[in-house]
């Protein structure tokens, strides 16, 4: 094997050496290379220390890309308070407590952790056949190959995070991430289903798949993992683990999230304003509508942050502004939501139509999606008799025309906080696109990212202190540029209220920070379903303990055409069989907000998110890992959403507090429940099982 290693000794030069020169231990080589071989086929492998007890492995049959265009991590390495890269011999590179070796006899290699000597990983195969470019217009920027790479985990565990999967693959398999075998057949998005690359295992390590493009993700069993990319020059991953000093009965989850947001970016404190009530429904068609509603909350008293007006208040998809027939006076409708102390959040859809007055320009500047003979590529399907077409979003001019209509028809009135619905994006055509340049395989996975960095950037550019926007997709990155991400259009089942607790919990441990579901579910249900107002009820006291906190829906018989179209039923929650106790959970919602801003606070510094499962406080308590269908919010919170029709009691684990002193408080009855144990908590209609860890001189424990 060639062995050619280059020393990092400082950022200002790179010395080459050939190993056997090298006497062991003399400087602290923080970037490892080699080439090893693959059915005869020479690959270029760079292994390097990226973030503390983390290692970035690449390797390709050609030039290793140092800065990838489009990619999760951050461009610049991380920077570290000491180095702590060794190599020890010539198959052998270790930064901390990760250990990467090259199997001299298979030509394969492993990951393991020097603390415990527990392999972490160990790859079975790396393959990279050529990939077909299609024929086209376009030609590669560099190389590309169909990449499939096999590994195990060689100790039993449990995967958590990738992203939001509410069904998967197998629709007749009820989601439920938590439990293996699992495959994506495709990372590409939809709707309600979202990929992010990157996952905790149980057994203490985090892994990232480095990959923009489309592929697959498969585990086959507990052990067997097998990753996919359709279009990529490179394999790229990112491995963590637990410091030496770190035991597994330590609490090591916090330690990898902390580890993950410093090589991904770090979230941002979120805006105070988001932290209350969001009122929302498929939708207000004019300006007395919602303000009506508005006003209906504000006589009421109960407190709105945020109103929210959905689509088709535009004139044609594209223009980016709204009917002035049905939406005659902005200013006044302005001003009249600020006296309610209101915020407007308004649906933007990246798709523009053929009639949209923005189209020509867009279509003879290049800023829509092109076909492999650079034609524009309109969208699956018609709408109102128009094709309509995809934003090239990778393009920074598309970007910057796109941000100049929003800023002048929207953010001119003080309306700044945007709806990116839609933004998979809805309906486009896989394998037949391209982006600047790019083919679809290839990076279009980021695509959502940079719809966001549109409005991201515009509202930085006008200094715009209190960021938010919704979308309905996310990729890595997304929540560095302050993107709240909901579960998708949902049913309103009681299965699926189980469903989203579950999706939750992964959807968290993902990155995503900030995340809400539809409270009620989506698809239409009628207000005189006496088990819908049960639902909604409980799904109000489950929403109340998400980071966002937002009802929405199309609720059922929809209110009778006007001239501004058709809507769904109202879903004012006045209007609810179980007002009383919805109003009694807004109010609580309202007394938790500086609680939530705290903990979403604490996500800023270490990458802890406020919604997690209860193993990543209490990991050495196995019958947390087993309990799914409860959760912490932040430290002091144990939530335990009721799920089933007519429910008076629901079992609840409540997990032993490893803590003098604290003990668990039944946040109604305020009876104190000792740890370590399961119960049958009893529930009325006006309370559901939250509990409260309390710490104080008074317990006896
Ligand atoms: C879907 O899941 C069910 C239940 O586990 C299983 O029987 C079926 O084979 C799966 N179908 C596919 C296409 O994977
Ligand atoms: C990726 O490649 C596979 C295999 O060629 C193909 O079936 C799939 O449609 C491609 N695209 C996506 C989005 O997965
Ligand atoms: C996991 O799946 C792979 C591929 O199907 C199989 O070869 C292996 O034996 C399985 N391992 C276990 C522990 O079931
Ligand atoms: C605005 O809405 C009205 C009422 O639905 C409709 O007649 C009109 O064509 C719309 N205007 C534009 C410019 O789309
Ligand atoms: C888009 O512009 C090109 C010329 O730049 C033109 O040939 C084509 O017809 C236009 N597409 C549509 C749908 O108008
Ligand atoms: C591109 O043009 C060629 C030659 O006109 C044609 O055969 C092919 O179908 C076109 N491809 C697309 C994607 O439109
Ligand atoms: C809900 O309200 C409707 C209308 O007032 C009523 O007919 C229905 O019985 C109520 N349902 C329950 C469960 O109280
Ligand atoms: C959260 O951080 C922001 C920004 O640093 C600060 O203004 C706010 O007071 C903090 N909120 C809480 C509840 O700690
Ligand atoms: C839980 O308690 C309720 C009464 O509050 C009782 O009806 C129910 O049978 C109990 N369930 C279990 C599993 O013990
Ligand atoms: C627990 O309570 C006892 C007696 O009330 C007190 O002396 C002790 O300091 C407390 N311990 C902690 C860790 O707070």
């Amino acid at each position: 094997m060639l062995i050619s290693i280059i020393y990092k000794y400082s950022c200002q030069f790179i010395i080459l050496f050939i190993f056997q020169l090298i006497p062991c231990c003399v400087a602290s080589p923080c970037l490892f290379t080699t080439n090893i071989y693959s059915n005869g086929l020479k690959q270029q492998l760079q292994v390097e220390s990226w973030g503390s007890d983390s290692i970035r492995i690449r390797l390709s049959p050609d030039v290793i890309i140092q800065t990838p265009d489009y990619q999760a991590l951050l461009p610049e390495k991380p920077i570290l308070g000491k180095d702590n890269c060794q190599q020890p011999n010539r198959n052998t590179f270790i930064n901390g407590n990760i250990e990467f070796i090259i199997n001299d006899d298979t030509e394969t290699w492993s990951i393991q952790r020097p603390s415990d000597g527990l392999i972490l990983i160990q790859v079975q195969s790396t393959r990279f056949l050529p990939y077909n470019y299609p024929v086209s217009v376009y030609s590669p920027v560099y190389t590309l190959y169909e990449l499939s790479s096999i590994y195990t985990h060689v100790q039993h565990g449990y995967l958590y995070g990738l992203g939001q999967h509410h069904y998967g693959n197998n629709i007749t398999l009820p989601y439920h991430n938590f439990h293996l075998p699992f495959v994506f057949s495709s990372t590409a998005p939809t709707n309600g289903d979202i990929t992010i690359p990157w996952y905790l295992h149980t057994s203490g390590f985090g892994f990232l798949w480095n990959q923009p493009g489309y592929g697959s993700f498969d585990v086959r069993n507990d052990t067997e993992i097998m990753w996919t990319a359709n279009a990529t020059h490179q394999l790229d991953l990112w491995i963590t683990t637990i410091p030496k000093e770190a035991t597994l009965s330590s609490s090591f989850y916090p330690v990898l999230m902390k580890n993950y947001v410093d090589v991904v970016g770090h979230p941002n404190p979120l805006p105070h304003f988001a932290s209350g009530f969001w009122h929302c429904k498929n939708r207000y068609r004019t300006q007395n509508e919602l303000l009506d509603v508005a006003k209906g909350y504000y006589d009421r008293q109960i407190p709105v942050s945020v109103i929210v007006i959905d689509y088709f208040h535009w004139t044609a998809f594209g223009d980016w502004k709204f009917n002035s027939t049905c939406w005659p006076n902005i200013p006044e409708m302005m001003s009249e939501l600020k006296s309610y102390g209101m915020k407007l959040m308004v649906s933007v859809w990246p798709h523009v139509a053929e009639n949209s007055e923005n189209f020509i320009t867009m279509n003879t500047t290049g800023l829509l999606t092109h076909d492999a003979n650079g034609s524009l590529l309109p969208t699956t399907g018609l709408t109102n008799h128009f094709y309509y077409y995809i934003p090239d979003q990778f393009n920074p001019a598309t970007r910057q025309y796109i941000w100049n209509r929003i800023k002048e028809n929207y953010f001119a009135y003080d309306i700044k906080t945007y709806w990116l619905d839609a933004d998979e994006p809805q309906n486009t055509r896989p394998e037949l696109q391209w982006w600047y340049g790019r083919h679809d395989d290839e990076i279009a996975m980021v695509w959502a990212r940079e719809h966001q960095r549109l409005f991201w950037d515009g509202l930085r550019e006008e200094k715009e202190q209190e960021i938010i926007m919704l979308s309905r997709q996310a990729w890595i990155g997304s929540h560095s540029m302050n993107v709240a991400v909901w579960s998708g259009d949902i049913d309103s089942s009681w299965e699926e209220l189980l469903k989203q607790i579950k999706v939750a919990q992964n959807v968290a441990l993902s990155g995503i920070y900030w995340w809400t579901t539809d409270i009620g579910g989506y698809h239409p249900v009628g207000l005189d379903d006496n088990e819908f107002q049960e639902l909604i009820l409980r799904w109000f006291q489950f929403g109340a303990f998400c980071p966002l906190f937002r009802l929405h829906g199309y609720r059922y018989p929809p209110l009778p055409d006007n001239e501004c179209g058709s809507s769904g039923g109202h879903n004012e929650v006045w209007l609810f069989n179980y007002s009383r106790q919805i109003i009694d959970i807004i109010q609580m919602r309202e007394s938790l907000r500086s609680y939530i801003e705290y903990h979403l606070n604490i996500s800023t510094q270490n990458g802890t998110p406020i919604l997690r499962p209860m193993f990543y406080d209490f990991n050495n308590d196995i019958e947390c890992y087993k309990s799914e269908d409860q959760y912490m919010f932040g430290s002091d919170y144990l939530v335990a959403p009721v799920y089933t029709y007519r429910a008076t009691s629901r079992s609840v684990y409540l997990p032993s507090i490893n803590q003098q002193n604290s003990t668990w408080q039944h946040y109604y009855t305020k009876q104190f429940y000792k740890g370590g144990q399961r119960y049958n908590i009893s529930t009325t209609l006006d309370d559901f099982p939250l509990f409260v860890k309390i710490t104080s001189n008074d317990i006896d424990t």
